[in-house]
């Protein structure tokens, strides 16, 4: 089965076709992020107007470089939410009438879904829940250009752990089964993403913020601040980053009053000391879940699990056989991990009906099993 994934939910038009014979076979992306960073973040109605003007040259752009026709498509699948209602609209519209023309099914993704299923997409075709990678050595880069491992040395199976950080989600998630969710913390206020781009706003890097602050704490001397790590000496899964924000704000101002402006390398620093303690709360938060629930693997997907440092850490204190994620490209907004998803119930048999429908808050344990 051949299916289009289109993905609109926030600031980046992504598509994907993914066979479910012969794996992933093409996705593109375009990315508004020179529209917004000019405003600092997401002005939601240019984000619509954006995805009017590039879904369709997109999707036409994909079908070229896989050799296939529309025709050729056996399903659609959009992202229909959580995310920006105007922008969720565009994709949606454009999936629905697309699979009416073509007398395809459609079905509405689970953007959260897309990203915690991403790290099964790059293995070969399957029938069952296994990625095929095992041996891998492929290797990629993360968004600053730094190498990683590009897919995980073993097989994925459910039951696994899975950390969603991204720019609107924190959560932890014990997965079942497609559609078996149990959320087991969510934060309680910013997301790391966001925790990463209003940080790298403070120190004057440009929107979005997290893989610039990723780069800029390279530099840094791990030595030189030490942050907070959030609710980690206290039970639970929940996780807070405002505390960790403000006390970022704190020492910048602090910093200002002795040094004036903020020299490159008191950015780089801070940056370092926000970064280590960003990972070093997300790995304890796993360690424990892991401990608590027996769990022996470890997914990490969204935007902010493209970050190296988390990786590595995850990877020393967990062991790398027992953290997975996708390379760099599926771990941010892209179609192909919506393709993938939809493939997946597409094939089980779920459709939509004829209505467009998007829904901007989506809890994920709603979503039906599999
Ligand atoms: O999953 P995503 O592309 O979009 C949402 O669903 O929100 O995640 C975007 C978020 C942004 O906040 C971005 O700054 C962050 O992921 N991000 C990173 C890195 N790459 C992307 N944060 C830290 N380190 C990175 N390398
Ligand atoms: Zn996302």
């Amino acid at each position: 089965m051949i299916v289009l994934g289109i993905e609109t939910s926030c600031d980046e038009t992504g598509i994907g076709l993914y066979c479910s014979e012969r794996g992933l076979l093409a996705d593109g992306l375009y990315s508004q992020v020179e529209i917004h960073a000019r405003y600092g973040g997401v002005i939601p109605e240019l984000a619509s107007r954006d995805h009017v003007r590039k879904t369709l040259p997109l999707i036409r752009e994909v079908l070229a470089e896989a050799e296939l026709s529309l025709s050729e498509i056996d399903g659609i699948a959009y992202t229909a939410g959580p995310g920006l209602v105007g922008a969720l609209l565009v994709g949606a519209s454009v999936g629905r009438a697309l699979a009416a023309g073509l007398d395809v099914p459609a079905l509405g993704v689970h953007h959260m879904e897309g990203h915690l299923l991403a790290p099964l997409l790059e293995n070969a075709a399957r029938g069952d829940d296994s990625p095929v990678s095992r041996g891998s050595d492929r290797v990629g880069r993360d968004a600053d250009g730094r190498q990683s491992r590009d897919a995980p040395r073993k097989e994925l199976r459910f039951p696994f752990l899975a950390l969603l950080v991204s720019g609107g989600h924190s959560q932890l998630v014990r997965a079942d089964g497609i559609g078996r969710y149990q959320m087991l913390g969510e934060s309680l206020d910013d997301a790391a993403g966001e925790a990463f781009d209003k940080v790298a706003k403070m120190l004057g890097l440009p929107y979005p913020g997290g893989p610039h602050l990723a780069r800029l704490a390279q530099r840094g001397d791990p030595g030189r601040f030490e942050f907070p790590r959030p609710m980690t000496k206290r039970p639970g899964l929940e996780f807070s980053f405002s505390g960790l924000k403000t006390h970022v704000r704190t020492v910048i101002a602090e910093q200002r009053e002795s040094e004036g402006e903020l020299g490159d390398q008191t950015r780089a620093d801070i940056a370092r000391a926000f970064e280590e303690a960003m990972v070093d709360t997300l790995t304890i938060k796993c360690r424990r879940a892991i401990r608590q629930t027996g769990l022996e693997s470890l997914v990490i997907a969204g935007g902010v699990s493209a970050n190296l440092r988390l990786r590595q850490v995850l990877e020393r204190q967990l062991g790398a056989d027992t953290v997975y994620y996708a390379a760099p490209r599926y771990c941010t907004d892209n179609g192909a991990m919506i393709a993938y998803a939809g493939s997946r119930r597409l094939l089980a048999g779920e459709r939509d009906g004829l209505e467009i429908q998007v829904r901007p808050r989506w809890p994920l344990e709603s979503l039906p099993a599999i």
